[in-house]
Protein backbone atom coordinates (compact mmCIF):
# COMPACT_ATOMS: atom_id res chain seq x y z
CA UNK A 1 0.00 0.00 0.00
CA UNK A 2 1.15 3.34 -0.87
CA UNK A 3 -0.84 6.27 1.00
CA UNK A 4 -1.24 10.07 -0.35
CA UNK A 5 -2.30 12.01 2.10
CA UNK A 6 -2.56 15.58 3.71
CA UNK A 7 -1.87 14.97 7.71
CA UNK A 8 -4.46 15.92 9.23
CA UNK A 9 -5.67 14.64 11.88
CA UNK A 10 -7.59 11.68 10.27
CA UNK A 11 -4.57 11.17 7.64
CA UNK A 12 -2.26 10.48 10.63
CA UNK A 13 -4.47 7.83 12.28
CA UNK A 14 -4.89 6.51 8.79
CA UNK A 15 -0.91 6.08 8.32
CA UNK A 16 -0.86 4.06 11.96
CA UNK A 17 -4.12 2.22 11.20
CA UNK A 18 -1.90 0.77 7.63
CA UNK A 19 1.05 0.80 9.16
CA UNK A 20 -0.14 -2.22 11.54
CA UNK A 21 -2.70 -3.72 9.06
CA UNK A 22 -1.18 -3.73 5.71
CA UNK A 23 2.65 -3.66 3.85
CA UNK A 24 2.88 0.37 3.66
CA UNK A 25 5.67 0.89 1.48
CA UNK A 26 5.89 4.31 0.82
CA UNK A 27 3.51 8.01 1.69
CA UNK A 28 3.76 10.70 -0.29
CA UNK A 29 2.48 14.30 1.26
CA UNK A 30 -0.07 16.96 -1.06
CA UNK A 31 -1.64 20.61 -0.23
CA UNK A 32 -4.71 19.72 1.57
CA UNK A 33 -6.04 20.18 5.14
CA UNK A 34 -3.22 22.89 5.63
CA UNK A 35 -0.02 23.64 3.39
CA UNK A 36 2.63 21.00 2.12
CA UNK A 37 5.44 22.20 4.49
CA UNK A 38 2.97 21.33 7.51
CA UNK A 39 1.26 18.06 6.02
CA UNK A 40 5.00 16.78 5.41
CA UNK A 41 6.59 18.02 8.31
CA UNK A 42 3.46 15.90 10.52
CA UNK A 43 3.58 12.86 7.96
CA UNK A 44 7.34 12.73 9.00
CA UNK A 45 6.48 13.65 12.85
CA UNK A 46 3.86 9.97 12.69
CA UNK A 47 6.36 8.15 10.97
CA UNK A 48 8.81 9.41 13.73
CA UNK A 49 7.04 8.77 16.69
CA UNK A 50 5.21 5.45 15.30
CA UNK A 51 8.90 4.41 14.36
CA UNK A 52 7.66 3.37 10.83
CA UNK A 53 10.90 2.80 8.87
CA UNK A 54 9.30 4.14 5.38
CA UNK A 55 9.76 6.60 2.33
CA UNK A 56 7.97 9.89 2.70
CA UNK A 57 8.16 12.13 -0.39
CA UNK A 58 6.73 15.42 -0.65
CA UNK A 59 4.15 16.39 -3.31
CA UNK A 60 1.85 19.10 -4.81
CA UNK A 61 1.86 22.67 -2.60
CA UNK A 62 -1.19 23.26 -4.83
CA UNK A 63 -4.01 22.59 -6.53
CA UNK A 64 -4.33 22.19 -10.51
CA UNK A 65 -6.10 25.04 -11.14
CA UNK A 66 -7.69 25.97 -7.57
CA UNK A 67 -5.60 28.65 -4.99
CA UNK A 68 -4.61 26.36 -2.17
CA UNK A 69 -7.58 26.28 0.50
CA UNK A 70 -7.25 24.46 3.71
CA UNK A 71 -9.43 23.03 6.89
CA UNK A 72 -7.49 24.29 9.51
CA UNK A 73 -10.69 25.05 10.76
CA UNK A 74 -10.54 21.45 11.64
CA UNK A 75 -7.40 20.07 12.11
CA UNK A 76 -5.40 22.71 13.83
CA UNK A 77 -3.21 25.25 12.20
CA UNK A 78 -0.36 22.88 12.22
CA UNK A 79 -3.09 20.10 11.19
CA UNK A 80 -2.06 17.63 13.74
CA UNK A 81 -4.40 20.00 16.75
CA UNK A 82 -2.75 20.81 19.66
CA UNK A 83 -0.53 17.88 19.52
CA UNK A 84 3.47 18.96 20.32
CA UNK A 85 5.05 17.58 17.59
CA UNK A 86 8.38 16.28 18.70
CA UNK A 87 12.06 17.59 17.05
CA UNK A 88 11.76 16.11 14.09
CA UNK A 89 15.38 13.81 13.08
CA UNK A 90 13.36 12.35 9.68
CA UNK A 91 13.55 13.84 6.47
CA UNK A 92 11.65 13.60 3.09
CA UNK A 93 13.59 11.55 0.91
CA UNK A 94 12.54 13.43 -2.35
CA UNK A 95 9.79 16.59 -3.37
CA UNK A 96 8.88 14.51 -6.36
CA UNK A 97 6.01 12.29 -5.10
CA UNK A 98 4.69 11.72 -8.86
CA UNK A 99 8.24 9.84 -9.94
CA UNK A 100 7.85 8.01 -6.26
CA UNK A 101 4.57 7.07 -7.22
CA UNK A 102 5.38 5.78 -11.12
CA UNK A 103 8.33 3.93 -10.04
CA UNK A 104 6.69 2.21 -6.85
CA UNK A 105 3.83 1.14 -9.05
CA UNK A 106 6.78 0.07 -11.63
CA UNK A 107 8.76 -2.08 -8.88
CA UNK A 108 6.56 -3.36 -6.30
CA UNK A 109 3.41 -5.85 -7.05
CA UNK A 110 -0.11 -5.59 -6.69
CA UNK A 111 0.95 -2.06 -5.35
CA UNK A 112 -2.77 -0.54 -4.05
CA UNK A 113 -2.63 3.51 -4.17
CA UNK A 114 -4.53 4.68 -1.17
CA UNK A 115 -5.19 8.79 -1.86
CA UNK A 116 -6.48 10.06 1.14
CA UNK A 117 -6.37 14.28 0.41
CA UNK A 118 -6.44 16.26 -2.41
CA UNK A 119 -5.90 14.06 -5.69
CA UNK A 120 -3.50 16.07 -7.23
CA UNK A 121 -0.35 14.28 -7.20
CA UNK A 122 -2.65 11.27 -8.73
CA UNK A 123 -3.53 13.00 -11.33
CA UNK A 124 -0.61 14.49 -12.48
CA UNK A 125 0.92 10.39 -12.00
CA UNK A 126 -1.06 9.83 -14.11
CA UNK A 127 -0.61 12.61 -16.37
CA UNK A 128 2.81 11.60 -16.67
CA UNK A 129 1.67 7.93 -17.39
CA UNK A 130 -1.99 7.33 -18.27
CA UNK A 131 -0.85 3.38 -18.09
CA UNK A 132 -0.21 3.33 -14.42
CA UNK A 133 -3.84 1.98 -13.49
CA UNK A 134 -2.80 -1.37 -15.09
CA UNK A 135 0.18 -1.46 -12.62
CA UNK A 136 -1.32 -1.30 -9.77
CA UNK A 137 -3.98 -3.60 -7.92
CA UNK A 138 -5.82 -0.87 -7.72
CA UNK A 139 -6.89 2.46 -6.20
CA UNK A 140 -9.34 3.06 -3.11
CA UNK A 141 -9.54 6.53 -2.46
CA UNK A 142 -11.15 8.98 0.76
CA UNK A 143 -13.29 11.42 -1.31
CA UNK A 144 -16.64 12.61 -2.69
CA UNK A 145 -20.27 11.43 -1.80
CA UNK A 146 -22.61 9.72 -3.25
CA UNK A 147 -25.19 11.93 -1.66
CA UNK A 148 -24.69 15.20 0.41
CA UNK A 149 -21.14 17.01 0.80
CA UNK A 150 -19.15 17.98 4.08
CA UNK A 151 -17.31 21.54 2.48
CA UNK A 152 -20.60 22.43 0.66
CA UNK A 153 -24.25 20.84 0.24
CA UNK A 154 -22.70 18.73 -2.74
CA UNK A 155 -18.93 18.77 -1.98
CA UNK A 156 -16.58 16.68 0.23
CA UNK A 157 -13.18 18.52 1.11
CA UNK A 158 -10.92 15.91 -0.95
CA UNK A 159 -12.74 16.29 -4.05
CA UNK A 160 -13.92 20.24 -3.33
CA UNK A 161 -10.01 21.26 -2.97
CA UNK A 162 -9.21 20.35 -6.18
CA UNK A 163 -11.92 19.02 -8.91
CA UNK A 164 -9.68 19.25 -11.49
CA UNK A 165 -7.56 16.65 -10.05
CA UNK A 166 -10.35 14.37 -8.87
CA UNK A 167 -11.54 14.82 -12.45
CA UNK A 168 -9.03 13.17 -13.64
CA UNK A 169 -8.59 10.28 -11.64
CA UNK A 170 -11.78 9.46 -11.68
CA UNK A 171 -12.09 9.57 -15.36
CA UNK A 172 -9.01 7.84 -16.15
CA UNK A 173 -7.64 6.18 -12.37
CA UNK A 174 -9.82 3.21 -12.86
CA UNK A 175 -10.67 0.46 -11.07
CA UNK A 176 -11.60 2.63 -8.17
CA UNK A 177 -13.02 2.18 -5.03
CA UNK A 178 -14.64 5.23 -3.39
CA UNK A 179 -15.15 5.57 0.46
CA UNK A 180 -16.90 8.50 0.54
CA UNK A 181 -19.08 10.57 3.30
CA UNK A 182 -21.71 7.78 2.76
CA UNK A 183 -19.45 5.42 4.73
CA UNK A 184 -17.08 7.33 7.06
CA UNK A 185 -19.59 9.11 8.35
CA UNK A 186 -20.61 5.84 9.48
CA UNK A 187 -17.40 5.47 11.36
CA UNK A 188 -17.38 7.21 14.36
CA UNK A 189 -14.62 7.29 17.31
CA UNK A 190 -15.86 8.95 20.47
CA UNK A 191 -14.10 9.82 24.26
CA UNK A 192 -13.92 6.28 25.42
CA UNK A 193 -12.40 5.52 21.98
CA UNK A 194 -9.85 7.89 22.96
CA UNK A 195 -9.51 6.53 26.83
CA UNK A 196 -8.50 3.44 25.80
CA UNK A 197 -6.20 4.84 23.16
CA UNK A 198 -4.68 6.77 26.46
CA UNK A 199 -4.72 3.80 28.80
CA UNK A 200 -2.45 1.37 26.40
CA UNK A 201 0.27 3.77 27.16
CA UNK A 202 2.10 4.06 24.35
CA UNK A 203 3.71 7.03 22.22
CA UNK A 204 1.70 5.65 19.53
CA UNK A 205 -1.87 5.24 21.25
CA UNK A 206 -0.53 8.56 23.34
CA UNK A 207 -0.55 10.46 19.86
CA UNK A 208 -3.84 9.19 18.29
CA UNK A 209 -5.75 10.06 21.85
CA UNK A 210 -4.40 13.54 21.40
CA UNK A 211 -5.70 13.61 17.91
CA UNK A 212 -8.63 11.88 18.69
CA UNK A 213 -9.41 14.15 21.38
CA UNK A 214 -8.98 17.35 19.03
CA UNK A 215 -11.06 15.85 16.38
CA UNK A 216 -13.72 14.75 18.83
CA UNK A 217 -14.06 18.38 20.18
CA UNK A 218 -14.41 19.52 16.33
CA UNK A 219 -16.83 17.23 15.45
CA UNK A 220 -19.13 18.38 18.83
CA UNK A 221 -18.83 21.94 18.07
CA UNK A 222 -19.49 21.62 14.35
CA UNK A 223 -22.00 18.35 14.20
CA UNK A 224 -23.03 17.97 17.53
CA UNK A 225 -22.14 14.35 16.98
CA UNK A 226 -20.72 12.29 19.93
CA UNK A 227 -18.07 11.20 17.47
CA UNK A 228 -15.29 12.69 15.27
CA UNK A 229 -15.65 10.31 11.73
CA UNK A 230 -11.92 9.64 11.26
CA UNK A 231 -12.54 9.02 7.19
CA UNK A 232 -9.22 8.08 6.32
CA UNK A 233 -8.68 5.22 8.32
CA UNK A 234 -11.55 4.24 7.15
CA UNK A 235 -10.25 4.14 3.70
CA UNK A 236 -7.47 2.00 4.56
CA UNK A 237 -9.74 -0.81 6.26
CA UNK A 238 -11.51 -0.64 3.44
CA UNK A 239 -8.06 -2.17 1.73
CA UNK A 240 -7.00 -4.48 4.36
CA UNK A 241 -10.40 -5.80 5.21
CA UNK A 242 -12.76 -5.02 2.22
CA UNK A 243 -15.48 -7.87 3.33
CA UNK A 244 -16.54 -5.01 5.81
CA UNK A 245 -18.11 -3.05 3.18
CA UNK A 246 -20.86 -2.59 0.62
CA UNK A 247 -21.16 -1.18 -2.72
CA UNK A 248 -21.97 -0.99 -5.83
CA UNK A 249 -19.90 0.01 -9.84
CA UNK A 250 -21.07 2.85 -11.10
CA UNK A 251 -19.99 5.95 -13.70
CA UNK A 252 -18.60 8.65 -11.12
CA UNK A 253 -17.58 11.99 -12.52
CA UNK A 254 -16.48 15.26 -10.86
CA UNK A 255 -18.77 18.58 -11.55
CA UNK A 256 -15.97 21.75 -12.59
CA UNK A 257 -18.33 24.26 -13.18
CA UNK A 258 -21.75 24.17 -11.16
CA UNK A 259 -22.12 27.63 -9.06
CA UNK A 260 -23.21 25.15 -6.49
CA UNK A 261 -22.06 21.80 -7.55
CA UNK A 262 -18.08 22.11 -8.45
CA UNK A 263 -16.33 19.29 -6.81
CA UNK A 264 -19.87 17.23 -6.53
CA UNK A 265 -19.33 13.18 -7.62
CA UNK A 266 -21.73 12.50 -9.64
CA UNK A 267 -23.11 9.08 -9.30
CA UNK A 268 -24.24 7.50 -12.51
CA UNK A 269 -26.84 4.62 -11.05
CA UNK A 270 -28.96 3.94 -13.66
CA UNK A 271 -28.94 0.81 -14.89
CA UNK A 272 -27.89 1.26 -18.47
CA UNK A 273 -24.70 3.24 -17.10
CA UNK A 274 -23.38 -0.29 -16.02
CA UNK A 275 -20.96 -0.57 -18.76
CA UNK A 276 -18.93 2.82 -17.77
CA UNK A 277 -18.78 1.68 -14.42
CA UNK A 278 -15.37 1.80 -13.16
CA UNK A 279 -15.66 3.00 -9.68
CA UNK A 280 -16.98 0.92 -6.90
CA UNK A 281 -19.43 3.26 -4.56
CA UNK A 282 -19.25 2.29 -1.02
CA UNK A 283 -22.53 2.72 0.84
CA UNK A 284 -22.61 0.59 3.68
CA UNK A 285 -20.26 -0.69 6.38
CA UNK A 286 -19.69 -3.04 9.49
CA UNK A 287 -18.65 0.00 11.53
CA UNK A 288 -18.34 -1.04 14.74
CA UNK A 289 -15.72 -3.65 13.48
CA UNK A 290 -14.00 -0.82 11.70
CA UNK A 291 -13.75 1.08 14.52
CA UNK A 292 -12.18 -1.99 16.64
CA UNK A 293 -9.68 -2.70 13.86
CA UNK A 294 -8.23 1.09 13.92
CA UNK A 295 -8.55 1.28 17.74
CA UNK A 296 -6.34 -2.14 17.93
CA UNK A 297 -4.07 -0.66 15.15
CA UNK A 298 -3.01 2.35 17.40
CA UNK A 299 -2.96 0.42 20.72
CA UNK A 300 -0.74 -1.91 19.65
CA UNK A 301 2.71 -2.40 20.57
CA UNK A 302 5.54 -0.37 17.74
CA UNK A 303 6.28 -3.12 15.23
CA UNK A 304 3.37 -5.85 15.80
O1 LIG B 1 -13.65 15.15 3.84
C1 LIG B 1 -12.77 14.41 4.63
C2 LIG B 1 -11.39 14.46 4.07
O2 LIG B 1 -10.93 15.80 4.06
C3 LIG B 1 -10.35 13.69 4.92
O3 LIG B 1 -9.36 13.16 4.08
C4 LIG B 1 -9.76 14.75 5.81
O4 LIG B 1 -8.41 14.47 6.18
C5 LIG B 1 -9.80 15.95 4.90
O5 LIG B 1 -8.64 15.90 4.11
CA1 LIG C 1 -7.00 13.63 4.46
Amino acid sequence: MLIDCDPGLDDAIALLTAAHHANLVGITTVNGNVGIDHTTHNALAVAQVAQLDIPIHRGAERPLVNAPMDAAHVHGPTGLGSVEIPDLVRTVDSHDAVTFILDMARTVDDLHLVPIGPLTNIALALQADPTLPSRLSGITLMGGAAVGGNVTATAEFNVWADPEAAAIVFRHGGPITMVGLDVTHQVLLGADHRDTMRAAGTATSLLAADLLDYAVEGADKIHGWGGAPIHDASAVVAVTHPELFGGEWHPVEVEIDGALTRGMTVVDSRPDASDEATVKVLRNVDADAVIELIVGAVTSPPGD
